[in-house]
Order: structure tokens, then C-alpha cells, then sequence
């Protein structure tokens, strides 16, 4: 085909994809057009414009949430991710990051520490004790401060002053000196971001997702060393005694009461797994620089594997799915994070509604204002919607009316509309979270059991994958949960389990419930002073 030829076609075609994508965002964002285009209620363009009942429109939602969740689609996805998983075990410098913590804890640590906990929106600092078998562990102290929206864009090291300005705030109320001695105060910090950690104590910096801007500018700088000058800024003496990502400070917390925890699941904000994993089956380079010997004594490490930034190509996305991905500050960078976190799930069923407002006369046909902004439908209210069954919704017609402006209150119709729509995608989050354990497993078995696999006839394509077959009950996982989705949405987790269960039983139907999700409360701070006991006494033995 001559080639100006060609060129006018790709024109044409670009055109034609901007217009679909303007009318997209005019639907869904009506606010932004009603400058310059009359308000229209009357539908326009396609099949899935067209003027539709509630209830056609609850079932294209129905179908199309959850045609991805039947048991062998989730299979085929959970090899599919697990194929990824491998991938970027060998080099990706985003994911499946290994951190220098290897010995996981005896139980017998004991001590007093002061931890850091940065999450998706709150920053906490306490005092742990660690008393050993018997007590375990307490929290003496505790004080959060809300992570809001202008301290989520604070960039580079003004997050770091904010952080350091708290943790001043919070350390004159155990004592005048305290953290100003001769001697630096020990802490440890879980960061709920990724990191590329360079020791125990010091990591660089990575891109951070959840809407934070403190990585602008301090990519690949130290964040003990960032959060060190903004303490001693204000006369603070502290030293970093031990970083890890929150999903390990989970698995650590976990593992100082049961040593024989291997895996952690964080699902709140964000999403994460962690996982102690054999050294030799992860790329070199992965490494970085490792003190001498370090090879020789550490078998297996935790990995921070990010899980969040898997499933971009695996996991099915909804037109919804589609325009928060491309609005996104980040799009494509955590697939699944989009898909199921407590962030992003408010933002689905809002834009969801938003359709249904323009398509299906949801609310009269008119948005209420408050509900306009992006991400102004918070995913508490979609857990209480879901989990009120009473005939008349009244419950949830307060509550709507309380946090969003409606002219008048909702129809029970509309209410239980929405109701159906929060369940479709809380039930899709818990399917996909399920399918990324179950492979994460699949993974875990494969590297800790060689013997017992055999390959897979279902995945030709990937001969390297392959399932396990054993029917050894001391192989079940009990995987250590925090994260206020994962434990405090209402039925979340035991949906989760059910799909983890149907899931197991299909792949290794010799074992019964082999993964088990645990609660395990308060695992950041809790964490994050195991980490500092652990670091503590892996120098002592060292000396
Ligand atoms: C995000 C972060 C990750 C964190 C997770 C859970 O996905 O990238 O580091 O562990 O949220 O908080």
C-alpha cells in the first residue's frame, strides 16, 4: 500500500479513537462538557449507550464481572501470573524484591522498640516490647496521624519533615530527651511502597504508587538517610536499625509467634505478598552487592514481590478498569492493585454509577456533585451498601445522603441497583486476589518441592510450569493477612478462602484447604520492631 496512503488510514483511525474516547469521558465525567454541551440525558452512540433498564444494565455489569471467575479461568490466569512471577525473579528491578532478611525469628527476641509505619493513609509511631514466648509482643504506645490528600502530595524530602516532625511530636510525649541522647535511637520502619533495599537498615528509593509524590525527586536516594536528616533537622538522634516493606513486617510478625509462617498478604490500600524463598532460585543480579559470606549463611530470604504489578495482560478488564487505568497518575504500573485494592474499588462502582446515571436514569439521571471528583466515592460506603440486607435500605440511603448531596433520597430501586454493583466488584477483587495467591503458592511449591511436581499436560505452552501433587497435610499454608480489606470487609475474606479452596482442590485434589488466610492485626508496627530484634541479633551473633 503506497505509503501516504497509509499514513491517512492511521489518521483516520487515531480520530476515530479519540472521538470514541471523548464521548467515554463525557459520559462518565459529564461535569467537565457542561460548559459547552447542553445537558442530555438522552442516550447516544452503540450498544452499550443505548437507554436500558436497571436491571439490564446490573446484568451486563453481573456478566461481565464475573465471567472471568469460574474455576478454570482462574487456573489458566494463576499460571499465566505465575509465568510472570518467574520472569521477574530473574531481573525486573521493580518486583520480586529480595531484602537482606534472611533468618526469620526465633520467638525468643526480646526488647523494647520504637516502630514507623507508613501506609497507604495513615503514619504511625509506637513503642513495642517484645518479651519472648510467653508475653510476646505489646504495644505500649501508638499515635496515627492521617496521611490526607496534601501530604500525599508533598514531594521528596517535605514528606520525609512532615514524618519527622510526627515522630518529634510523638517522642516528647514519652520524654523531654527522649531521641535526643548521645547515643541514636534504634528504629524500625515498615514502608508500604516498594523499595530496593541495599542492607538491613537502607534502601533506595522507588516510584511510589497510592497517589504519593514523595518519590518525585528522591528516586534512588536512601530512605534512611532521607528520614535521618529530616529528624536530625530537628535535633532528633535517630539511626535506621531495620527497613522492610510492609508486607514482609506481616510475614515477620507473624512468624515471631508461629515460625512456621512463610507468607504474608497485605490487602488494604494497596496489595502485596511476601514470601521466605530460596536464594538460589532467584537472578543474581537481583542481589546487588551482598556483604562478603552473605551467600554462604542465607538460604532463603524474604521477597517483597509487589504482587500488586502483576496480571497487566492476564486479568480481564471492564471499561471501567479501563478509564481508571488511563486516568491513572501511573496507568499500567500495579494492574492488579487497580482492580481489587480498597483505593480503587470505591473509584470502580463510582464510575459504574456514573454510567448508569447517564444510561439507565440511576438516581433520576443526575449525578449527584459530590460524587463528580474522581475517587470521591470512598470504598467504606461500598462495603456498608453491600453488606446491608434489609428489604427497605434505609441504612444506606442515610449514609448516602450523609456523604454525598442528593436532591432527594435515593429509590430503594436505585439502592438495591448499587447494592448488586458493589457486590460484582468486591466478589471480582476477591476471585482475582485469589487467583494471585493460589499461583503464588503454585510458585512456592514448585521451588520448596521439586520432587513432588510433574508437569503440567494443561500448560503446553509453558512447560516450565508445572503442579504439585502431594498429599502432605504438613505442606498447608497459612498465609498472615493485614489490611483493612482484607480483614474488615464484610464476608471479603472467607469469599477469598472459597475461591482459594475451589481453586486447590482443582489443582492438587489430593490436599484439602491447603492455603489458609490468617488475620494478623497490627502486623506493620509489630513488624517492623521484629525486624529491628532480628537485625539486632544477627550483629550480636556476628561480633
Ligand atoms: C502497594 C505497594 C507495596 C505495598 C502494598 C500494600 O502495592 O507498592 O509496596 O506493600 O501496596 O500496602
Amino acid at each position: 500500500m503506497a505509503a501516504p496512503l497509509v499514513k491517512v488510514l492511521h489518521r483516520l483511525q487515531e480520530l476515530f479513537q479519540n472521538v470514541v474516547s471523548a464521548l467515554e469521558t463525557m459520559i462518565l465525567f459529564p461535569s467537565l462538557f457542561r460548559g459547552f454541551s447542553p445537558r442530555r440525558k438522552k442516550p447516544f452512540l452503540g450498544a452499550h449507550w443505548r437507554r436500558r433498564t436497571l436491571d439490564d444494565f446490573a446484568i451486563e455489569v453481573e456478566n461481565l464481572f464475573s465471567a472471568p471467575l469460574s474455576t478454570d479461568k482462574m487456573i489458566d490466569m494463576s499460571k499465566m501470573i505465575r509465568s510472570q512471577f518467574r520472569d521477574c525473579l530473574q531481573n525486573s528491578p521493580y518486583c520480586m524484591l529480595p531484602s537482606y532478611t534472611h533468618a526469620l525469628p526465633t520467638g525468643l527476641e526480646t526488647g523494647m522498640y520504637l516502630a514507623l509505619d507508613v501506609g497507604g493513609s495513615t503514619f504511625r509511631v509506637a513503642l513495642i516490647e517484645l518479651s519472648g514466648p510467653d508475653k510476646e509482643m505489646r504495644i505500649v504506645k501508638v499515635n496515627s496521624s492521617y496521611i490526607d490528600n496534601t501530604v500525599k502530595l508533598l514531594e521528596g524530602t517535605k514528606f520525609f519533615d512532615w514524618m519527622a516532625n510526627n515522630i518529634d511530636t510523638v517522642l516528647k510525649e514519652v520524654g523531654a530527651d527522649y531521641g535526643r541522647g548521645e547515643a541514636p535511637l534504634s528504629i524500625g520502619l515498615s514502608w508500604s511502597f516498594p523499595i530496593d533495599q541495599t542492607s538491613v537498615r537502607s534502601g533506595k528509593v522507588i516510584q511510589m504508587g497510592k497517589g504519593f509524590r514523595c518519590s518525585d525527586g528522591t528516586e534512588g536516594m536512601d530512605l534512611g538517610q532521607l528520614l535521618t536528616e529530616s529528624c536530625r533537622k530537628r535535633d532528633l538522634n535517630v539511626e535506621m536499625a531495620a527497613i522492610v516493606n510492609d508486607s514482609s513486617a506481616a510475614l515477620l510478625s507473624r512468624a515471631y509467634v508461629d515460625p512456621k509462617t512463610r507468607m504474608s498478604l497485605i490487602l488494604g490500600t494497596g496489595t502485596n505478598m511476601a514470601i521466605h524463598f530460596p536464594v538460589h532460585e532467584i537472578g543474581k543480579d537481583k542481589f546487588g552487592t551482598r556483604p562478603e559470606g552473605w551467600f554462604d549463611y542465607a538460604k532463603h530470604v524474604i521477597i517483597n514481590t509487589e504482587m500488586s504489578m502483576f496480571g497487566g495482560g492476564v486479568l480481564p478488564m471492564t471499561r471501567w478498569d479501563d478509564v481508571l487505568n488511563r486516568t491513572h497518575l501511573r496507568p499500567d504500573y500495579q494492574p492488579l492493585e487497580y482492580m481489587i485494592t480498597g483505593r480503587y474499588l470505591g473509584e470502580i462502582v463510582r464510575l459504574i454509577i456514573a454510567e448508569a446515571v447517564n444510561t439507565a436514569a440511576l438516581f433520576g439521571g443526575e449525578l449527584p456533585h459530590s460524587m463528580r471528583e474522581p475517587y470521591s466515592f470512598d470504598t467504606s460506603i461500598v462495603a456498608f451498601i453491600e453488606e446491608d440486607s434489609s428489604v427497605s435500605m434505609a441504612a444506606s440511603a442515610a449514609l448516602l445522603q450523609k456523604e454525598h448531596t442528593f436532591p432527594s433520597y435515593p429509590s430503594v430501586d436505585d439502592l438495591r441497583f448499587v447494592r448488586r454493583i458493589c457486590q460484582n466488584v468486591s466478589r471480582r477483587s476477591a476471585g482475582y486476589l485469589a487467583t494471585a495467591i493460589h499461583s503464588m503458592w503454585c510458585l512456592s511449591n514448585e521451588v520448596e518441592y521439586p520432587n513432588s511436581t510433574k508437569t503440567d499436560p494443561l500448560a503446553k505452552e509453558s512447560p516450565e510450569i508445572t503442579v504439585v501433587e502431594s498429599d502432605d497435610a504438613d505442606k498447608t499454608m497459612t498465609i498472615a493477612c493485614d489490611g483493612t480489606v482484607i480483614n474488615k470487609y464484610p464476608g471479603f475474606r472467607d469469599t477469598c478462602q472459597n475461591y482459594l479452596d475451589q481453586l486447590a482442590k482443582q489443582s492438587h485434589p489430593s490436599t484439602s484447604s491447603p492455603i489458609r488466610l490468617e488475620a494478623a492485626h497490627e502486623s506493620a508496627i509489630l513488624g517492623a520492631a521484629v525486624a529491628v530484634a532480628v537485625a539486632v541479633a544477627e550483629s550480636d551473633e556476628q561480633r
